[in-house]
């Protein structure tokens, strides 16, 4: 989960550098470090434990060369501790080659053993210094960067994107991947590398995307593209379609702050050119499938994304007819499930790059199915790698902890519903109409419970100090009573826990005590199912019980108040909005309550944006 940034042109590197790390920091924040290759100067280093300040504050202290050739990386550590000498470069060939390395290489164990009986010595605990000392092995044997670097990929085992610079190539860098991202930001005169666009945006908008198993050699002029075994090859190019304004805070306290305020933006991006107003779905990208092979959906998600397709999943059964299943990433590729061209397998993910859905996609492409992802990063590897896919549009998402993207997220899964549904002509024109009113109405809706900010970080004022929190959601608040537990674990680090409301009395009612605070999501009393009635029986059950309920319920829910602390209410609308309507709040208490603790909210502790390890 590591940002990598890399970049050959007239500009000081530096400059460059160190704006593409701030940002990627949020793909991993526990040390970072650049290398910098100049005609005069060689190759010279930096790299400290800490955020990228700590990094900053000593290069503006120490400036380096203005060499325009460089490497830049922040990490997420998973070899070795964050410190001084695990961070990235790993420096070999006696400080003339530099490495920086995203992802895991497995069989570092037995080749670094190789290496000390051959008399190296490591001054790291990583993995990533094996790379660097073969690296330098082989350049030592060929004189070029990129046939020392096909070399080396060979003996790699693992997950890994490499960046090399060496002092006797200025004017060259040299990067590999394999199970880990890296895409190509092509300039005028100048190139950059990085894990995603992020890392370049600021200085240019086209890019290429490279393969699995690719080698990349940029220098100024040229980039140069092979395989691992040298076969060249000419990658896709594509424009990001958002500039470097959108991965800024923009005045926000936080990214998380602003990216909250954007989910009816998200929303209304998702929807924007796809849903006319008779509810006829509209998304080319979708004619790559087979439709009318498909007899079962599957969804592979991981955290937030598992929790937006198990939303959007009630309505893409009911709209579709198929039986539709949720199932973790990690979980779907190891119980060998039996799937086959019949069966539609999508993938949910803001990254696009997230390992354990990259390893599930491809588990399903080998077994026969047709793939799809929904995804927000253009160029990722997901995408790349799936039959189809469907962009959601919600713009960055740099905090670390999802918020705009689950919405959107969930939105997409209702038009890839309501579309298979049109396919299979089992839904009618006025319940596709009415379908479309409803998302067509979402993101004025979302605003609105977007301005319950104030009233919701009062609550957290007050909360600051709690212990545990519980979520209780049914049907499809159960999603959602999920989704916000998760985000009081990952910012305010409090132990939270969502649960289907029905299962409260098949245990989790033990954990009921004076004082408990529970969220209750609250179906609409409209709705003619009994389930309003069943969820305002349980708020009584953990009331007797001296629960203190916040209920997010439908406006003019009459039964609700009696037995609620706090109402925090929505407007009203089909079953199937209201979620994202109740979840809003739930997403402002876990920003609201991290601040109130003094928390990062941005950048949660032992967090990545992008989880690109298995
Ligand atoms: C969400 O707040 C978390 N940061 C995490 O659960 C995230 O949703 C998960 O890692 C999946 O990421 P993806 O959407 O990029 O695949």
């Amino acid at each position: 989960m590591c940002g990598i940034v890399g970049y050959v042109g007239p500009r000081s590197s530096m400059d460059v550098l160190v704006a593409g790390l701030a940002r990627l920091e949020y793909r991993g924040y526990d040390s970072a470090g650049v290398a910098v290759v100049s005609e005069n100067d060689g190759l010279v280093s930096q790299k400290r434990a800490g955020k990228l300040a700590v990094l900053r504050d000593d290069v503006d202290a120490h400036p380096l060369a203005s060499g325009g050739t460089g490497i830049a990386h922040t990490r997420w550590a998973t070899h070795g501790a964050p410190t001084d000498a695990n961070a990235h470069p790993h420096l070999a060939d006696g400080g003339k080659l530099a490495l920086i390395h995203n992802g895991i290489i497995e069989n570092f164990h037995e080749l670094r053993e190789e290496l000390i009986a051959s008399g190296e010595q490591f001054l790291s605990e990583t993995d990533s210094e094996v790379a660097a000392i073969l690296l330098a092995h082989a350049f030592r044997e060929t004189g070029d960067l990129t046939t020392a670097m096909q070399q080396v990929v060979k003996r790699l085992e693992g997950a890994f994107t490499l960046l090399v610079v060496h002092a006797d190539k200025p004017g060259v860098v040299v990067g590999a991947r394999r199970n880990s991202p890296l895409v190509i930001g092509v300039g005028e005169g100048e190139n950059f590398l990085g894990s995603d666009v992020a890392a370049f945006v600021a200085f240019t908008h086209k890019a290429l995307s490279l393969g699995q198993d690719q080698i990349v050699t940029l220098t100024e002029s040229a980039i140069d593209v092979i395989t691992f075994d040298g076969e060249e090859v000419h990658p896709p190019e594509f424009t990001v379609d958002w500039d470097a304004s959108a991965a800024d805070k923009g005045g926000w306290s936080s990214f998380m702050a602003k990216e909250i305020s954007e989910e009816p933006e998200a929303v209304a991006n998702t929807i924007r050119g796809r849903l006319s107003s008779e509810g006829q779905v509209v998304i080319p990208e979708l004619e790559a499938l087979d439709v009318g092979r498909i007899d079962r959906v599957i969804f592979i998600a991981c955290g937030t994304a598992a929790y937006a397709a198990m939303l959007g999943a009630y309505a893409m059964e009911k709209w579709s007819g198929i039986p539709v299943t949720v199932e973790l990433s990690h979980e779907f590729r190891y119980r060998e499930p039996v799937v086959g061209p019949g069966t539609l397998v999508v993938s949910v993910s803001q990254s696009g790059e997230t390992m354990d859905t990259l390893m599930a996609v491809r588990f399903a492409n080998d077994a026969g199915a047709q793939t799809l992802a929904i995804c927000n990063t253009q160029g990722a590897t997901i995408p790349r790698e799936s039959t189809a896919t469907v962009y959601t549009h919600a713009g960055p998402e740099v905090a670390v902890a999802s918020t705009k993207a689950f919405l959107s997220q969930a939105v997409a899964v209702y038009l890839l519903g309501l579309y298979l549904g049109q396919h299979r002509k089992v839904v009618s024109a006025e319940v596709a109409a009415s379908i479309a009113k409803d998302l067509h109405a979402l993101p004025e809706q979302i605003q609105e419970m977007v301005e319950t900010g104030p009233r919701i970080k009062e609550l957290a004022g007050w909360m600051a100090d709690t212990r545990s929190v519980l979520y209780l959601g049914r049907h499809v608040g159960y999603p959602v009573a999920l989704e916000g537990a998760l985000k009081l674990k990952e910012l305010a680090y409090i132990h939270a826990e969502g649960f289907a409301a029905g299962e409260l009395k098949h245990g989790p009612i033990a954990l009921i005590e004076p004082g408990q605070i529970v969220f209750v999501i609250v179906p609409s009393p409209r709705d003619p199912s009994s389930l309003h009635s069943k969820v305002v029986s349980n708020i009584q059950e953990i009331r007797a019980r001296g629960a203190r309920v916040i209920a997010i319920a439908e406006k003019g829910d009459a039964a609700v108040l009696p037995y609620a602390d706090e109402v925090i209410t929505i407007p009203p609308a089909s079953p199937f909005m209201e979620p994202l309507l109740a979840v809003v709040p739930l997403h402002i208490f876990g920003m609201e309550l991290a601040g109130a603790k003094g928390l990062d909210i941005d950048q949660p502790r032992n967090l990545a944006k992008s989880v690109t390890v298995e």
